[in-house]
């Protein structure tokens, strides 16, 4: 197939149908009147209909044939549709929610996952995937941190890259691949006080130092397309931001992905006050780079206007269509347009054993034990009471797990039954004004408390942000009960943000378990009886109180930093409430071994721009326990031309150890891992000090010292 004789063939209606995106119920054969309705509302024809490019959401492959075969039969070039649908986590086998697998800080995690929900959605006919979400989340008030890798910008890079190999894999033509869309461009995580779809405003260099380096990773890794964000950007709507679809993606990142709007967010300029009407947003989205227009219709109903009056050049249409023609040939949708889609297909590859016992694995991987006074591992010998909104809730799918169905999983209390488990108490109680006084006397009766707590999942995801990020309905009164019943209190946590848990901190161990998916239970019964041991971390801070927020470890100095040795000074950047520091850190979380860091050398402490610098460090597992520790090295860059963060992860490798073992892990550095960006994102660097930083977490590191020679630094010019 020659896109470019296609695309000579197409009348400009026909090659504008090409950039719409619907549902598949516009295709309904019936017409229902609930579908009439909607066709109306969007203004939109049946012929409008039987033109348009893609389809958003498919539910299996009987759906999806019904809708290409439709579609064929009636569009006049045969050109098929391309399917796109949101594959976050998983397909029917669900994994980790993004936060909970880059806890993990295994790559190799988020590629399989990615692998196996590639494998699963193309049963069903599913070409591309509206994932990765490289939004770099700094504020946990904001529902969509669950769908995030966190709140820096390497790991959230090395995950959103990793997700767009495992889709894509050895090429999108083949069956059982999909085409990866990065979201949102650009910077939506940092919509004002964690609202959702509000207003952003970051500096340029904040931009391209912090917020555009994990979509930038992964268009490097090759992904196919990107959607743009909700949000404004230095007061332009990302969906009609030139800057952002032009200068940076296509000019400076030299990408030609198929650019898409988000849900309607073409038509949301004109409640952004940026286009007098739908022509106006048409116009501006077709100059910024805008490809595909998601669920609005403003292209349909006035491109070919504004292009038959002159204003528009029917180049930038011409463009545009022929990167989505290329797509769709890339996919070999024409050579096969029901690709993939096959029931038979579904049955043998959907939520297979192999699958789902792949989800267990991530999970034990993805857990954060936050607190441990030796209280874990627990015995079976235990009596246990177990209480809490998720002791028989079977609802750890998390948000965007809309094929996978939650009757699959098991309940803990489930587990802890198939597991023999002495259990005195089980309650879904959420706080102690739902327990009798019955109840209290046969919690009395046993040795540890298990709290299954946590938010909803429909607290958190899209348009599900919070102001008070406290556990809701009262759960720490049930904290507060069992210390005063003295009894040994292990929380498990089940939600899709960083919380405040400062009101719980009385508990004796805090297993942070997000929402781990189909095997999720299991995965925590054998963390908390010992069967696995922790070893996430977390890659969001935790704060210690809301107003705090953002807080997070990669932040710049100020001019009047808090340190060890002035804390008597009044004149600080701090509060005069709370501690700066986070409750729970970046990279923090806990094992149920215990790891020395040793011997930090390095090849060189003077280098030069094109020195490849070598670092070893000794980690040993001084326990008897084997586990997994995740090595952390961070730099600090003392001297630049813009202030740098005091700490940025730099690299960071998973290893494991055998009780009594030692490992010397390697780490290999060069200018590319010490230089920045300047405000026009021309990479730069400086000479002079820098401080390599490397250990458990982002706070307890063993340190080292080294100077890059022979870069001038203005004065001395
Ligand atoms: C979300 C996107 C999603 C799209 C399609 C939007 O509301 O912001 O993340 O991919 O819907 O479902």
């Amino acid at each position: 197939m020659n896109v470019d004789n296609l695309l000579k063939q197409l009348t400009t209606k026909e090659k504008i149908g090409q950039l719409l995106q619907l549902a598949p119920f516009y295709f309904d054969i019936d017409l229902k009147a609930e579908v009439a309705g909607r066709i109306r509302s969007l203004n939109i024809d049946r012929e409008g209909i039987f033109m348009s490019g893609s389809v958003l959401g498919i539910s299996n492959a009987s759906e999806m044939i019904k809708v290409q075969q439709k579609y064929l039969d009636i569009n006049k070039h045969k050109i098929p549709l391309m399917f796109m649908a949101d594959i976050i986590h998983g397909y029917e086998t669900i994994f980790p929610v993004p936060i909970a697998l880059a806890s993990s800080f295994n790559p190799l995690i988020a590629f399989q996952t990615a692998r196996i929900s590639a494998i699963e959605a193309s049963t069903a006919g599913i070409h591309v995937t509206f994932s990765p979400m490289a939004d770099l989340s700094r504020d946990p008030r904001w529902g969509r941190v669950v769908e995030s890798f966190g709140e820096d910008p390497y790991l959230a890079g090395v995950f959103s890259a990793q997700m767009v190999k495992g889709y894509q894999n050895d090429g999108i033509e083949k069956i059982g691949n999909l085409a990866a869309c990065v979201k949102h461009f650009a910077a939506y995580g940092a919509s004002e006080a964690g609202r959702d779809y509000n207003t952003v405003d970051v500096s340029k260099t904040a931009l391209y130092n912090m917020y555009l380096k994990s979509y930038k990773t992964a268009i490097d890794a090759g992904a196919k397309m990107m959607m743009t964000a909700f949000n404004v950007l230095d007061g332009v709507p990302a969906t009609i931001n030139k800057f952002l679809l032009r200068t940076v993606l296509r000019d400076q990142w030299k990408s030609d992905a198929v650019t898409i709007s988000d849900y309607d967010s073409l038509k949301q300029v004109l409640d952004h006050g940026c286009a007098e009407n739908e022509k106006d947003a048409a116009y501006r989205a077709i100059q910024a780079g805008l490809d595909i227009e998601m669920a609005s219709v403003c292209y349909v109903n006035y491109l070919e206007e504004l292009i038959d009056e002159g204003i528009v050049d029917i180049k930038k249409l011409d463009e545009a269509v022929l990167r989505v023609l290329q797509l769709k040939k890339d996919l070999g949708l024409f050579e096969d347009s029901f690709k993939g889609a096959s029931i038979d297909r579904e049955k043998e590859l959907v939520r297979s054993k192999e699958h789902l016992k792949i989800s267990k694995k991530v999970a034990l991987e993805s857990a954060v034990l936050l607190k441990n006074e030796q209280t874990l591992p627990l015995n079976k010998k235990q009596k246990i009471a177990l209480i809490g909104p998720y002791a028989k809730s079977k609802s750890t799918n998390g948000p965007w797990s809309w094929h996978g169905k939650i009757e699959h999983n098991l309940s803990l209390e489930e587990v802890f039954n198939n597991n023999d488990i002495n259990l005195t108490f089980v309650s879904d109680a959420e706080n102690i004004d739902q327990l009798s006084q019955q109840n209290i006397t046969q919690i009395e009766a046993s040795e540890v408390v298990v709290l299954a707590l946590g938010e909803d999942a429909r607290l958190s995801g899209e348009a599900h942000s919070r102001s008070d990020i406290k556990l809701p309905n009262h759960q720490d009164t049930l904290v507060k009960l069992a210390r005063s019943l003295n009894k040994e209190i292990v929380v498990i946590l089940f939600n899709g943000r960083p919380l405040d848990l400062s009101n719980i901190m009385d508990s004796n161990a805090i297993l942070e378990t997000w929402f781990l998916g189909s095997r999720a239970t299991e995965a925590i019964f054998d963390l908390i009886y010992g069967h696995a041991n922790p070893s996430g971390k977390l890659p969001m801070s935790f704060p210690r109180t809301v107003g705090q927020i953002p807080v997070y470890y990669n932040h710049l100095n100020t001019g009047r930093p808090l340190t060890d040795n002035n804390q008597n000074y009044e004149y600080l950047s701090r509060f005069l409430d709370v501690e700066n520091t986070p409750l729970f850190s970046f990279g923090h979380g806990l094992s149920y071994a215990s790891f020395k860091y040793s011997d930090l050398e390095i090849s060189q402490i003077e280098f030069d721009v094109d020195t490849t610098l070598r670092l070893s460090i000794n980690v040993t597992n001084e326990s008897q326990i084997p586990g997994h520790e995740v090595v952390q090295l961070y730099i600090r860059d003392h001297v630049a031309k813009i202030s740098r963060p005091v700490k940025e992860l730099k690299k960071f490798k998973k290893i494991w150890l055998e009780g009594k073992q030692t490992q010397t892990v390697v780490f290999e550095l060069d200018i590319h891992d010490l230089s920045y960006f300047d405000s026009n994102g021309n990479e730069t660097y400086d000479s002079g000090k820098f401080t390599i930083m490397v250990g458990s977490n982002s706070q307890e590191t063993l340190n080292i010292d080294i100077w890059l020679k022979g870069v001038k630094h203005d004065y001395q010019k």
